[in-house]
């Protein structure tokens, strides 16, 4: 039974840095590949049988501390009526976007349990098979990020559309993101009803904008969705986590949660400093941060450069990850090295 990783979350002394790799479920393992031969990426996620064993293979195969549930954040959105294609090699899709205030009727406020219920059953299934070894993760996107997926219709550089109606009809925009929040809400009470001992927010392209632009349009629905989820589980450490964002670290350093989880783009130290200089970010953890292209190179090239995380991230609470999701490029015993060498260079004698 190992809860060092939700110990080191809350800032409690502990005895070596815990260890999980965003994206630890997938391409890179030859067992999730095999899985995915057999069904496609959302029926995957909806056959909670298949997505907890997919869930738990990282923490068989690589000894990672915490397990994240298998699943995704624009999952969400088609429980919105939201009609939601992976096709391959594509990436996600939304083939009729979201793009104006009329669209927003045809989004639905869904019953959550009916329509994502079986992200829950997930987590009851992950639980019952990690059988307490490693605490398990659950997650949603910031309400900023799913609306980027639902308003460009796909992944994007620039996100055009996105753009456009943040200047066209920022009201109309933010009723979008209120509306999403909602639901992210119910979603993540929910999965810590079903046993999700920890939740991450990914704020994939919180990046995109300015600080003012993340204050003014993305800070007040995930503040929304942060308070209600605290409201119904009051105990469960947050943790957000921000792609490309260096200039948003005194906006993020804000938030009511525990943990921050950046990139790789600043060393840890620095990152500490400015988040320490902002009053609410006194004492947060810090999550992250070595760049996954580390884990492509050698092995005694991964030990090195661990080792530099590790020391940059002294002087304050710290969870090792990498600053993003692993590459499906990765061999799995690369993964599996950065784990050990955090967990033999972080131990205190
Ligand atoms: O971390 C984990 O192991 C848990 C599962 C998880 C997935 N997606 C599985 C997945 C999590 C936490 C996510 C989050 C997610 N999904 C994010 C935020 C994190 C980030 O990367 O910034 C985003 C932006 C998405 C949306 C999404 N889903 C994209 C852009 C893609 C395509 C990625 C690619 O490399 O092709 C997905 C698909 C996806 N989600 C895969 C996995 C394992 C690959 C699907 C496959 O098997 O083909």
């Amino acid at each position: 039974m190992s809860d060092l990783f939700l110990r080191a979350c809350r800032g409690e002394p502990v005895e070596r840095l815990p260890v999980w790799i965003m994206r630890q479920a997938g391409r890179y393992l030859p067992e999730y590949r095999a899985i995915r031969a057999e069904v496609d990426f959302l029926t995957l996620c909806k056959t909670p049988e298949l997505a907890a064993e997919v869930t738990v293979q990282p923490v068989d195969r690589i000894g990672v501390d915490a397990a994240i549930l298998f699943a995704d954040i624009l999952l969400p959105l088609e429980a919105m009526g939201a009609r939601l294609v992976f096709a391959k090699g594509d990436g996600p899709t939304f083939p009729e976007p979201v793009r104006r205030r009329e669209d927003l009727a045809r989004l639905a406020r869904p019953d959550v349990p009916a329509t994502l219920g079986y992200v829950f059953d997930a987590m009851r299934e992950v639980r019952r098979r990690l059988d307490g070894r490693v605490p398990a993760i659950g997650f949603a996107g910031t309400p900023w990020t799913l609306a980027a997926y639902l308003v460009e219709g796909r992944g994007s550089k620039q996100f055009p559309h996105l753009a456009a109606w943040s200047y066209r009809d920022p009201e109309g925009l933010a009723e979008l993101l209120d509306r999403i929040a909602e639901v992210t809400v119910d979603y993540l009470a929910g999965q810590v009803e079903a046993g999700a001992e920890a939740l991450q927010l990914f704020d994939s392209w919180g990046g995109l904008l300015s600080a003012e632009r993340w204050r003014e349009l993305a800070a007040p629905p995930l503040r929304r969705a942060i308070a209600g989820v605290r409201e119904r589980a009051p105990d469960v450490p947050l943790i957000y986590f921000v792609q490309g964002g260096p200039h948003l670290l005194e906006a993020v350093a804000e938030l009511p949660v525990e943990v921050l989880s950046v990139d790789w783009r600043l060393p840890l130290s620095e990152v500490r400093r400015r988040v320490e200089a902002v009053p609410a970010g006194r004492g947060k953890v810090l999550q992250g941060n070595l760049d996954p292209g580390v884990l492509l190179g050698p092995v005694d090239e991964i030990e090195r450069r661990t080792a530099r995380m590790i020391e940059e991230g002294r002087g304050g609470g710290h969870v090792a990850n990498l600053g993003h999701g692993i590459s499906k490029e990765t061999p799995p015993e690369h993964a599996a090295a950065f784990v050990e060498a955090v967990k033999r260079l972080s131990a205190r004698g």
